[in-house]
């Protein structure tokens, strides 16, 4: 069941999303050589409810931490810990939840540790812009395909493969509604787009093989090939005339 937001309820997403990205550009100016993913993820815990927020994360099908930390060949869902020292050139996925006033934020972006080799400043530049391309499509009339094969056009015309287990969603009152939105697909198919659905976009693209493992600890998805993956996230309201993005990058990216 898919439901359409009324201008309020997509107000309070955008709250959500923007606390979101403020906190995503707090650990980014923590990202450096040395530091561990427990560390940053205490920073994700702590800036959250110093908004006035919950991690919506911590406890979610008993998920045990306020963000998923996914480095190098990790592609989403790393769990946070005292072991995984940040080094140059690693890329760290960094996937953030909130919940606040009854709605839910969510978003991720990959940072570079240092100076990363080009290759991989290539497969997060692309990674990105597959999620701007896709975002292009989301306006209602559309549907969730174009959306789907506009990411997957873009990252596969470099050669990279596209993550088909996981995908992105609906959100709301809930972190994941419907639609599912998957990063592959044909134009035209797929649920239509509808003025009032928020919706988020989450490529996850990986350098070699698309083909990923999920991990014993229940949680990781890592690539087979132990490649590195790129994951880039974010909400977006559709509307008449074109996308409304709800998480804003440009406050990462100062
Ligand atoms: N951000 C992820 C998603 O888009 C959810 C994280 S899984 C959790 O689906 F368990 F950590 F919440
Ligand atoms: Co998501």
């Amino acid at each position: 069941m898919i439901f359409l937001k009324t201008e309020e309820e997509i107000e309070l997403l955008r709250e959500n999303n923007i606390l979101v990205s403020q906190t995503l550009a707090e650990v980014g100016r923590h990202i450096k050589p040395g530091v561990t993913t427990k560390q940053l993820d205490k920073i994700v815990e702590d800036f959250i409810r110093s908004h006035g927020a919950t991690p919506a994360f911590l406890g979610y099908q008993g998920y045990p931490a306020s963000a998923c930390i996914s480095v190098n060949e990790q592609v989403v869902h790393g769990i946070p810990s005292d072991d995984i020292v940040l080094k140059s050139g690693d890329i760290v996925s960094v996937d953030v939840g909130t919940f606040m006033k009854g709605f839910v934020g969510d978003s991720a972006y990959t940072f570079a540790v240092g100076e990363i080799a080009d290759d991989v400043r290539q497969l997060l530049e692309v990674t990105k812009e597959a999620l701007y391309r896709g975002t292009a499509q989301a306006k209602a009339g559309n549907r969730v395909g174009d959306i789907s094969a506009a990411v997957q056009d873009y990252a596969e015309s470099f050669g990279y493969g596209v993550v088909r287990e996981l995908e992105g969603h609906g959100l709301g009152r809930k972190m994941h509604e419907d639609p599912g939105v998957p990063n592959y697909g044909l134009r035209g198919r797929g649920p239509l787009l509808k003025e009032g659905m928020v919706i988020c976009i989450e490529p996850m693209i990986t350098m070699g093989n698309r083909a990923v493992v999920f991990e014993r600890d229940g949680w990781t998805v890592r690539t087979r090939d132990r490649k590195p993956a790129a994951h880039f996230e974010f909400a977006v309201a559709i509307r008449k005339d074109g996308p409304d993005v709800l998480t804003d990058f440009g406050i990462i990216e100062q």
